[in-house]
Formats: structure tokens, C-alpha cells, sequence
């Protein structure tokens, strides 16, 4: 088990990419904190982990709330008694061209992809740096680093995440702290339902393996960035797209 014991948290773990990495490292040995906003989600998910003999627990947290952030940190910290991981899952999509955004639909997206990363790292900072140890991973995306049409908001929060990451490299790397970020392509989950049939299958068609990930590729990333078998890797911004941009 490459986790052993490893108390772990992933955000907007209800779902897809987030539940699918929180499923994987009940498997490997961790300690897991189930965090969305989707209650009812976030019990299948544990219970999914606890039957599968795995640990977990869940917590109804919204990344844009650090009065729900402080205190599933301390309910951690009381359980567990440390936090080694922090996935950085969480995000949405609120489309439209730049003429036709709409600044709520700007607010939103940064609120929760941008500054709930940022709440959500804050918040587990201190405690890491006292261990000497951990990990935090961020989901950017294709779309952090090339763009993409419609989706102004969400470009400038992926491409953020990975200014984060890099600049939490640079500052937490001496605290024994590694920041990583993941770039998925076009994964297979609830996110792509706001997405037109024929938009899905322009997709494919885009990407040279001629398909979708499935959220467990992803999840696999995570699992091998959180591990010890990454203890070198930090401020890497990790492509996993089929090579769709090569
Ligand atoms: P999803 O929609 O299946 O899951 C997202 C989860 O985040 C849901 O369970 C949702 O309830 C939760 N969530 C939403 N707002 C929240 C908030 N304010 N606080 C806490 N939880 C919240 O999405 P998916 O596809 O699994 O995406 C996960 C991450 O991967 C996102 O950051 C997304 O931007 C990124 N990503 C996804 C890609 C895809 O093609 N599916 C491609 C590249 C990146």
C-alpha cells in the first residue's frame, strides 16, 4: 500500500476525478477526508472506502467558506492528529464567451477553482510546516495552460493553480512540502454533462489516444504525486491528456 497511514484530504470528493482519487487512496492505506459540498455524495463515497475495508471520513465543506475549511482542519487535526495530503479537487464550469459572461459567472468560478485552492491550502499550511512534511496537489487543467474557447473564467483560475503551485514550491520546498499540479484533458465525469453530445465527440476525436480519460487515470496521478515514490517531484505541472497537446 503506497499510503499507509497517510491522512489525506480531497475536496470535491463527492464526484468523478475527486471521488474516483478518494476511492484509490482508501485502497492504498490512507486516511481519508471526504470533503464536498454534496452531502449525499459524500456518504456514498465514505461508505464505499469503509466497505472496501479502507478509513474515511466525510465532511460537508464548501472551499469558499474558511469558517467550514477551520473547522474541518481541526476535526482533522483531533481525529488524526496530522495531515499529510491536500487535494486541491474542487472546481466547476460556468461557460459563455467573454461578451455574454456574465460577472456572477466570473465571481463563481474563481470564488471556488482560485480562492478555494488558495482557502483550502492556507488552511493546512501551518500544521505542515510544524510536521516538516506533506504534500499539496492542485487540479488545473488543459485549460491552464492553453486556453480554451468560452471558458475565460475557468482559464484564469486553472492557469492560476499553477502560479500557486509553482510559487508554493518555491516558498514550502525547504519545509519539506512538495506542490504539484495536474493537467487533465477531457475525463469522463458529471463536469462534461454541461457539455453538447457532438462537442464530447469533437473532443475525442481531438485527443490521439481517441477517447476520454476515465477519473481512475487521473486518480492514479494523484496516488503516484502523493506518494513517497514522487519525493523529488515538486512545482511540476503534470499533462495527463492522451496528448492531445503535443
Ligand atoms: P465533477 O463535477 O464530477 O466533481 C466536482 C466536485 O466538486 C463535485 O462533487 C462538486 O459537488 C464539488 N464541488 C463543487 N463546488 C464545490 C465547492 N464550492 N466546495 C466543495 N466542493 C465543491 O468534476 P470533475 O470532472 O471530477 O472535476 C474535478 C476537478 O478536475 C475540477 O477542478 C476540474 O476543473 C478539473 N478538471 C476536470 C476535467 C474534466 O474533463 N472532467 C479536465 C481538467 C480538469
Amino acid at each position: 500500500m503506497r499510503l499507509s497511514g497517510k491522512v489525506t484530504i480531497v475536496t470535491g470528493a463527492a464526484s468523478g476525478i475527486g471521488e474516483a482519487t478518494a476511492v484509490r487512496f482508501g485502497k492504498e492505506g490512507a486516511r481519508v477526508v471526504v470533503c464536498d459540498v454534496n452531502a449525499a455524495g459524500i456518504d456514498a463515497v465514505v461508505g464505499e472506502i469503509t466497505a472496501a475495508g479502507g478509513e474515511a471520513v466525510g465532511y460537508v465543506v464548501n472551499v469558499t467558506d474558511k469558517a467550514q475549511i477551520a473547522a474541518m482542519v481541526a476535526g482533522v487535526k483531533a481525529q488524526w492528529g496530522r495531515i499529510d495530503v491536500l487535494v486541491n479537487n474542487a472546481g466547476i464550469v460556468a461557460d459563455a464567451q467573454l461578451s455574454k459572461m456574465t460577472d456572477e459567472q466570473f465571481d463563481r468560478v474563481i470564488d471556488i477553482n482560485l480562492k478555494g485552492v488558495y482557502n483550502c491550502a492556507k488552511a493546512v499550511v501551518d500544521i505542515m510546516t510544524e510536521q516538516g512534511s506533506g504534500v499539496i496537489l492542485n487540479a488545473s487543467s488543459v485549460v491552464g495552460l492553453y486556453g480554451n474557447f468560452g471558458q475565460t473564467n475557468y482559464a484564469a483560475a486553472k492557469f492560476g493553480v499553477i502560479g500557486f503551485t509553482k510559487t508554493w514550491a518555491k516558498e514550502l520546498g525547504k519545509k519539506g512540502i512538495r506542490s504539484n499540479a495536474v493537467c487533465p484533458g477531457f475525463v469522463a465525469t458529471p463536469i462534461l454533462q454541461q457539455m453538447p453530445e457532438k462537442v464530447i465527440q469533437a473532443m475525442e476525436e481531438r485527443v490521439p489516444m481517441r477517447r476520454l480519460a476515465q477519473p481512475e487515470e487521473i486518480a492514479a496521478v494523484y496516488l503516484f504525486l502523493a506518494s513517497d515514490d514522487a519525493s523529488y517531484i515538486n512545482g511540476a505541472v503534470l499533462s495527463v491528456d492522451g496528448g492531445l497537446v503535443i
